[in-house]
């Protein structure tokens, strides 16, 4: 059962989905959140952000998921990004294993790559809310997504355990996305990528709304994770552990999404 505040997050959402609102009301809700923000640890902002990361989670999505595919077992992975990066590793790495990190309730990566056997691991933060959410609705998930924070990889799954590790949409949710990115490079293995798949500044599109803390850019050529606080150069902060190369790729709509590859060094 949703409790008060996701009932109120998940109305707001659907308000803010209104244009109208999208360009006169959440501009000034930005600025204050922005503002906010800089008073607040990272910390507090995100448990606060919880809930209304939760009421995304409704029944309409649920509908939506299914139509997706995100409930079969075969449904076939058909993002070139991801596709590509397995094909790329070394045929002796079967089946290729690959950890989705803020994977949401449903993992949207497909389950069977088209050439290479793979299996998927999926975690998240909010792993146990979610379990209750699909748990209420009746429905198994294909790979059920475990409990554990982008901060804390290591910990949870050891070194160099799997041979990719992808991140959609996630990392601009994370309290601490260095820490997340360095516990990403931890549980990869040599030789294997860090996959992250981002909407340029998600957080400026989202006037820094429930989670949304960080963008992600490029800067004369660098990757770059920043906030109005800080800014982090990928290519400085990983030199000689890792590689880093980002390609933009136009969705089609008004925003591009950055896809980055980070391969540990072997
Ligand atoms: C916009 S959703 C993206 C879900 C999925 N990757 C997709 O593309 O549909 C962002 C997800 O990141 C998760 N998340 C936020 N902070 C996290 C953290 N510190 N560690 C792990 N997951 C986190 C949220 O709980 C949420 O499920």
């Amino acid at each position: 059962m949703p409790s008060a505040k996701q009932n109120l997050h998940q109305l707001a959402r659907r308000v803010g989905r209104q244009p109208t609102v999208r360009r006169v009301v959440q501009p000034a809700v930005g600025r204050f959140y922005a503002h906010r923000n800089k008073r607040r640890s990272a910390t507090e902002v995100w448990a606060d952000g919880a809930t209304w990361e939760s009421a995304h989670w409704d029944q309409q999505w649920l509908r939506d998921a299914h139509e997706r595919g995100l409930l079969d077992p075969a449904q076939p992975l058909e993002d070139t990004f991801v596709v590509e990066a397995v094909d790329r590793l070394p045929a002796d790495r079967e089946p290729v294993t690959l950890l989705d990190v803020g994977a949401g309730p449903l993992t949207p990566l497909g389950k069977v790559h088209p050439r290479r056997a793979l299996e998927i691991t999926a975690c998240d933060a909010l792993a146990d809310d979610y379990d209750a959410i699909l748990a209420d609705a009746g429905v198994t998930p294909p790979v059920r997504t475990v409990a554990a924070h982008g901060e804390q990889l290591a910990e949870t799954f050891g070194e160099d355990t799997f041979d990719l590790v992808h991140c959609g949409n996630a990392l601009d949710h994370h309290y601490d996305p260095i820490a997340a990115l360095e516990g990403m490079l931890r549980v990869v293995k040599p030789g294997g990528a860090v996959l992250l798949n981002h909407y340029v500044n998600e957080g400026v599109f989202q006037n820094y709304l429930g989670m949304h803390q960080w963008n992600i850019e490029q800067r004369d050529g660098h990757t770059v994770i920043w906030n109005p606080s800080e800014v982090h150069d990928l290519e400085v902060l990983l030199e000689g552990r890792a590689a880093v190369t980002t390609s933009f790729r136009d969705g089609g709509d008004d925003r591009g999404r950055l896809e980055t590859v980070v391969t540990k060094a072997a």
